[in-house]
């Protein structure tokens, strides 16, 4: 395995799901012993969102890619920088209010975690073409030159 990405990844996408599922569920049931726990997996997962964009870049230097390959991998890229930039707002948000929000509030992070979760999902799937379509930092997908016989 050539860089730590492909391990350093599930983190922040675990964290910050479970952050928007447990977020909204203390929204709508008026929980707001379950806010905390939704920051600690914030706060956390921005932490995770931080490991992986660094380990992205070393991940990024490493790999050897075509012109198509490097489309993918810049929009992943700069995915990943918008999804850290959304969580360090978030969770420094929540933690310099010290997590004192009104409702509004706590709706307007809400719909900014969701931006985030989305795109990351949307870049999580990039990800994953870029290893097992593309054989990217793997030998899998169709630049591998490896027939796999069944
Ligand atoms: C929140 C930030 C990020 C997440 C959640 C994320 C997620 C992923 C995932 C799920 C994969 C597929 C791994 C596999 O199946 O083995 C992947 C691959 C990859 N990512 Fe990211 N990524 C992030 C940020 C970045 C950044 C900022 C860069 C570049 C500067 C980057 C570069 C790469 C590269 C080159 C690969 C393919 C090779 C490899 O996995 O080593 N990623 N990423």
């Amino acid at each position: 395995m050539e860089t730590l990405h492909p391990m350093v990844v599930h983190f922040p996408i675990a964290l910050l799901m479970a952050a928007w599922l447990i977020e909204t569920l203390a929204l709508l049931f008026q929980r707001s012993g379950w806010h905390k726990i939704s920051l600690w997996n914030v706060g956390l997962g921005t932490l995770g969102a931080l490991a992986a964009v660094l380990s992205g870049r070393q991940a990024m230097a490493a790999a050897k890619h075509s012109m198509e390959i490097y489309q993918v991998m810049e929009l992943h890229e700069r995915l990943g920088y918008v999804v850290l930039t959304l969580s360090a707002t978030i969770a420094g948000w929540r933690l310099f209010k010290g997590d004192r929000l009104g409702r509004r509030s706590r709706w307007l992070l809400w719909g900014l975690l969701t931006c985030a979760v989305g795109l990351m999902a949307f870049s999580a799937y990039l990800g994953g073409r870029m290893v097992y379509e593309f054989g990217v930092g793997g030998s899998y997908g169709r630049s591998s030159g490896v027939e796999v016989v069944q």
